[in-house]
This record gives structure tokens, sequence and C-alpha cells, in this order.
């Protein structure tokens, strides 16, 4: 489309807004719905002419920035999910309203909950007997979840092995878990051709299944289920497509998710043949991050 025709569906009211926000080092909470109000209603032809209005915001010293530019190639690196976990904000005036704007998103909130999940399913592992425990994460990005486990559960007899395909993760989730590393396998693979060569009690993955298409997700369950151990678990997390953040993040970040019911869920792992009676949904407490369980028969 002609870009002429693009800029007469902001408004010059809009625009001014927007270049506001841009020298303002982004919204303040006071001006947080009128922003968001814009984002919501831009359709996707406007979606051009609004990034340049935001340009100057739109780079990696944001977190919208961040997602947008992709400095690893592909959206939802390691990198941001830290910072999301870490509730961080660049300091730099320039830029820290963005990030305050970005961290108070129910996306990023559900995000952090979901690493509280995750903690919980873990010492529920640990506390069931005195047995060694193994995890599997699929996708498993930064660590930080790990990291937060093995630092407040000292004594835990989980072992962990994480599986992801971007080398710069597992640098990362290596230096930052190098106090753990007798209870830390990486393997530096596509999840689609890892081969697991042992059983798990829990085998995990949040922030990936996301990406995929429904039938890659069907043959995900079905080619690691049978890989658990009697009475384990397979959980996999996936964003509800009641998402209030999500329109946020297609606009600024270019940061597209396959977002499910939870009934897209349920069906899925009906047709990899799991059993209906092994099938669970649960969500973190904003409903924005879904878990489907499937427990082993
Ligand atoms: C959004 S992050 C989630 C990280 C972690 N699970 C968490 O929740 O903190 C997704 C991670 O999955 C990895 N990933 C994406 N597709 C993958 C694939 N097909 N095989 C292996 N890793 C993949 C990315 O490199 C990234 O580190």
């Amino acid at each position: 489309m002609h870009p002429t025709v693009i800029i007469k569906q902001l408004s010059e009211e809009e625009r001014r807004f927007l270049s506001h926000l841009v020298k303002n080092g982004g919204p303040e909470p006071g001006e947080y719905k009128e922003f968001t109000a814009i984002v919501n209603n831009l359709e996707d032809e406007e979606l051009e002419f609004f990034r340049e209005v935001i340009r100057d915001s739109l780079n990696v010293n944001t977190l919208i920035g961040h997602g947008y530019v992709k400095p690893f190639g592909y959206p939802g690196d390691f990198s941001i999910i830290h910072n999301i976990y870490r509730v961080y904000v660049n300091p730099d005036q320039k830029y820290s309203n963005w990030d305050r704007f970005f961290q108070d998103q129910e996306g990023a909130h559900a995000v952090r909950n979901r690493k509280d999940y995750f903690l919980k399913r873990c010492a529920e592992i640990d506390a069931f007997d005195h047995r060694e425990k193994r995890v599997l994460i699929l996708g498993s990005g930064p660590a930080t979840d790990v990291n937060d486990y093995l630092r407040s559960h000292p004594e835990s007899k989980i072992h962990f092995d994480l599986v992801d395909f971007d080398q710069n993760a597992i640098d990362f989730a290596k230096s930052q878990n190098e106090d753990f590393s007798n209870s830390i396998d990486y393997f530096k693979i596509n999840v689609l051709r890892f081969k697991p060569y042992q059983w798990y009690d829990l085998i995990w993955s949040a922030g990936l299944f996301d990406y995929f298409k429904d039938k890659h997700f069907v043959y995900m369950i079905n080619k690691y289920y049978k890989y658990l151990n009697e009475g384990g678990e397979f959980i996999i997390g996936n964003f509800s497509n009641s998402n209030p953040t999500r329109r946020l993040m297609e606009v600024l970040s270019d940061w597209y998710l396959n977002h499910r019911s939870k009934y897209d869920l349920v069906r899925m792992a009906l047709e990899a043949e799991a059993r209906e009676e092994n099938i669970d949904v649960e969500m973190e407490e904003l409903g924005v991050n879904l878990f489907l369980r499937i427990k082993t028969a």
C-alpha cells in the first residue's frame, strides 16, 4: 500500500502523542491506556508507518526493541526471557519508561508466573520420595528457572537435561549455572531431532510449543511421551488465546505466537493418543499461560 494512504490512518494527534512518548523514553503509567488503545486498534497495513514513528525506541536498548530487532535471529530468545524474569529496566531515561511498560504487561507477568509454576512442580517431584529424579527441559533458554530451583533447593535430587538449539542460550545457561554443573547436562540440538537415552519424571517445556503449528505440537507429544517414567508427567506451556498482551507483542516486537485455548490443548493431546483421564489443563494465576499436563497411564 502507498505510504500516504497509511499516514492518513494515524491521526495527527496520535502521531504527536507517539512522538512525545519516544522523547520521554516510553509511556508513563497514566499514558498506558491511551497507548494500548492505539496499538490494539492498528490494522496490519498501518504497522510499518507506526513503527517508523517510534523507530528511535525500537532498538536493542528497549525490551520491545530487542523483541523487534531479534539480535539472535528469532523471537523470544534467552536474553529477553532472562530480562523478563529479573524485571530488568534500562536505567537510561531515554528508554526506561518503555521497559517499565513492557514489564507491567500481563504477558510479562505470565512468563514470571510460569517460572513459579515450574518451581512448584519440581518441589513436588523432589518431595515425592528419596530417589534421584530426572527432568528434561525442551527449549531451555537461559535456564533461570533451573537456577532459581537449585539455589533454593540445595538438597535437590533432581538431575536436569536441557535441550536448546541456540548455542548462545546454552552458553548463557551454562555460565549462570556453573555452581550446579553436576546436576545439569546440556544438549545443543533441535528438539524435533533430540533422541533421549533415558526416562524422565518430568518433561517440561514453556515458551516453545507456542511457536509450533498443531501438527508439530502433536508430533512432539507423541515423540516425548514415551520417555516418561511410570508416574511421570509431560507439561507443556502455551499462551492462552485470551492473552491481553497479544497485539502489543505483535505490533511492537513483531513477535507472533500460536495462542491456544484449553480445548485446543486437550484436542491435540487426544490426537496424540493420550488417554482422556490422563490429560489436564491448568493455568497460572492470570490465565494467560496455560499448562497442558499429560500423565502416564
Ligand atoms: C522463549 S524461550 C523459553 C526458555 C525457557 N523454556 C523459559 O521458559 O524460560 C524458547 C527457547 O527455545 C529455544 N528453541 C526454539 N525452538 C527450538 C527448537 N526447535 N529446538 C530447540 N530449541 C528451540 C530457543 O532457542 C529459546 O532458547
